[in-house]
């Protein structure tokens, strides 16, 4: 059935473990993940971006979790909007059915510049007080998600205005989580820990702590009904970037955060773990493995059915990695 993020993260906070959460954009994604969930019984989060949408378009994006969720009805499924960047994209979720929406208001409306305290605490409240009548679950954001690379000497890969920023200052106060979560109500809260979004996360092989781990244990103990997030959580597995390499792709030299690494992150409290990178990454390798080697094909489906199935694996491998498997 759908269900809300607090449902899934409750139940996933009761039994310690953690639960990955995938983007979606279109239904071989989605095929994926469920024929994933359901293999290993698994609570599932499919989340969708402002991206997701407007690519997919907001009814099929709609339609296809919907679908998902006939397909597969034992398992809960949460459909959760990721990055809302205004109180009029949350509602318009609410709107579809989303069960879950995610207000960051971290930023700005631009999705880009960095926004004050004072703004993300009035629109966050906003937006839990009109999901909360709904029943709709709400994910806030406090901090810095950044070019930080803690524990890995100088940052190399330099993101913007986040270069100015100590990284002390990027990571996610304790205090003003407690504080932020007694003025919101929010029922999850993405925190900065050492994470950022995409493929280039560390310039070389991360050795010993990449996450902020005592960090995480301050803020878990300072908001301890509230379910903590963790963005920008693709591992970047090497053999994804050979197997893109080895059939014509182009991508730099990169590392992403260990599984062992988010796995002591959910010990200490992390239970809803973002992950689009990596997924990427296993369609596009096998998508460009088949046009390689098959280069006589031209039935989309031929070389979606491998994009599938590499995806899958990747979901599969999570669900059991973060401890979800056997808990739908
Ligand atoms: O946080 C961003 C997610 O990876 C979604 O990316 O905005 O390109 O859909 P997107
Ligand atoms: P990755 O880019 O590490 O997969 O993170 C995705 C994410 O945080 C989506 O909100
Ligand atoms: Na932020
Ligand atoms: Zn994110």
């Amino acid at each position: 059935p759908l269900v809300s993020l607090r449902t899934v993260l409750d139940h996933a906070a009761e039994h310690h473990y953690g639960v990955p959460a995938f983007n979606v954009n279109n239904l071989e994604q989605i095929h994926a993940i469920l024929q994933a969930a359901d293999a290993t019984q698994s609570p599932v989060i499919l989340q969708a971006s402002s991206g997701a949408r407007k690519y997919a378009g907001e009814m099929f994006v709609k339609h296809l979790i919907e679908a998902a969720v006939a397909s597969y009805p034992k398992l809960p499924v949460v459909m959760h909007q990721d990055h809302g960047t205004s109180l009029a994209v949350c509602m318009s979720a609410v709107n579809l059915g989303f069960s879950s929406v995610m207000m960051d208001g971290s930023l700005k409306e631009d999705g880009k510049t960095p926004a004050d305290y004072h703004y993300n605490v009035t629109v966050t409240r906003e937006v839990v007080q009109l999901a909360h009548q709904k029943g709709v679950s709400v994910e806030g954001e406090l901090g810095c998600l950044g070019s930080l690379e803690t524990g890995m000497g100088e940052e190399e890969d330099g993101v913007g205005a986040n270069r100015k920023l100590s990284h002390e200052e990027m990571l996610t106060d304790p205090e003003q989580a407690r504080q932020f979560v007694e003025a919101t109500g929010v029922d999850a809260l993405a925190i900065a820990i050492g994470t950022s979004h995409g493929a280039y996360k560390f310039t070389r092989p991360p050795t010993g702590e990449v996450l902020a781990i005592e960090r995480i244990k301050a803020i878990h103990e300072a908001i301890p009904h509230t379910h903590l997030v963790m963005h920008g959580s693709s591992s970047v597995p090497q053999e994804l970037l050979s197997e893109v390499r080895e059939f014509g792709g182009d991508i730099k030299p990169t590392w992403g955060v260990p599984v062992a690494e988010i796995q002591r992150a959910i010990k200490y409290g992390v239970r809803k773990i973002n992950i689009d990178t990596d997924l990427r990454l296993a369609m596009t390798g096998a998508i460009r493995k088949h046009f390689i080697t098959n280069p006589a094909d031209f039935d989309p489906r031929a070389y979606l059915k491998p994009a599938i199935a590499a995806m899958r694996a990747v979901c599969e491998a999570r669900y059991q990695e973060f401890g979800a498997a056997g808990m739908a």
